[in-house]
């Protein structure tokens, strides 16, 4: 039930420093190593790339998941939309391994690649919150995201879990394969500073409401900006927001406003830019400020360490590699207010299902 909370979206976005709480308990021993069976690492191992498939919000988690195997396995990793994939089946390495995410397991995109893994000997494992969905069943291997049951349509919480459960992965991967980043990956205080850091996002709601209300209800269109690791979390927080409160929302690569999109930029459209990435951050005041020249009302999202003055969201300093859950928590806020001081139906966004079964 939703309790004393008005829509499940923000029971969902609340539970989420909990979440992360019980993946911590549920995939990392007292040491903070991962307790993830040993066959599913003696697969991944036996890959020299990994490719993962998956539709929408799932399919950011996956741009993430790109960053953090490649830095603490050192396996080169694939991201393809399952739709695609589907059709045009990328061009494999000798010893691909599948990964398909997925909340539900049914997504019908994603079963198509999986047949096809299957007819081609490809060992694949599934991600998702339903440990008896088809997925799940269907793929060599499966773990479950322990996210607990997701109502709203959009999603929110199995987003930080699949994202968490990846890190998980990537550093038992790595530590299988002898990768230096995978040892000295302190998950354990990692995922206990982000958890905090989410709740510290949620207790200052009503801040990011005021925003909302100031920024984009206004507004027919909106932009998130970022780079490095921001970049796929612009994805997914653009996502969310025209998702649910119907304002069209792009998420773009800081840079590549400049080389075009740009024009759309007018007095008051709202920019939120995201800085959380060390090596980016000079730059990205940079593209704010191209931004800003041409009338853009900004809102900046920016880690402590990174962050000015006026900033309007500073985040509390977390492990670069894990800063989407803390942020993303921020665009969900947003996308739910915008959402809610519409009038509209946060949980049932017009036309959209929770579970895509057709392709
Ligand atoms: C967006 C959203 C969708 C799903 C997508 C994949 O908020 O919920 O984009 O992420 O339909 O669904 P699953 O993860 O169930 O395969």
């Amino acid at each position: 039930s939703k309790g004393t909370y008005e829509f499940y979206m923000l029971k969902e976005i609340c539970e989420q420093p909990g979440v992360l709480r019980h993946l911590e308990q549920f995939y990392l021993d007292q040491n903070g190593e991962p307790q993830i069976k040993a066959k599913i690492i003696d697969m991944l191992a036996a890959a020299d790339r990994l490719y993962i498939f998956a539709a929408g919000t799932s399919y950011h988690a996956g741009l993430v998941g790109k960053v953090l195997f490649e830095k603490f396995a050192g396996v080169p990793t694939e991201v393809g939309f399952a739709s695609e994939a589907g059709y045009h089946f990328p061009m494999m390495s000798k010893h691909p391994l599948f990964i398909f995410l997925s909340q539900s397991g049914e997504t019908a995109d994603s079963r198509v690649v999986l047949q096809e893994a299957i007819k081609r000997n490809i060992p694949s494992l599934t991600l998702t919150n339903v440990p008896n969905s088809t997925l799940a069943r269907e793929a060599t291997a499966s773990l479950s995201l322990e996210a607990g049951p997701e109502i709203a349509v959009a999603s929110t919480k199995a987003y930080t879990a699949q994202i968490a459960l990846e890190a998980i992965l990537a550093k038992a991967l790595g530590e299988k394969i002898g990768n230096e980043n995978a040892r000295a990956f302190d998950l354990k205080t990692a995922f206990a500073l982000a958890a905090e850091g989410a709740e510290q996002v949620i207790s200052s709601k009503e801040k990011i409401e005021q925003l909302a209300q100031k920024f984009l209800l206004p507004s027919r269109n909106a932009f998130y900006i970022g780079r490095g690791i921001d970049y796929p979390l612009a994805l997914e927080a653009a996502l969310k927001l025209k998702e649910v409160s119907y304002i069209q929302t792009e998420g773009f690569a800081a840079a590549e406003l400049k080389h075009g999109t740009i024009s759309l930029i007018e007095k008051g459209t709202p920019v939120i830019a995201l800085i959380n990435d060390p090596l980016t951050a000079d730059l990205m005041r940079g593209n704010i400020q191209e931004v800003i020249a041409r009338g853009a009302s900004v809102i900046t999202i920016a880690s402590k360490k990174l962050a000015v003055d006026d900033d309007d969201i500073v985040l509390p300093e977390i492990n670069y590699y894990l800063t989407p859950l803390v942020s993303v928590v921020v665009a969900q806020l947003f996308a739910y207010y915008a959402s809610k001081d519409k009038g509209l139906d946060v949980d049932k966004p017009r036309n959209l299902a929770k579970s895509v079964t057709v392709e």
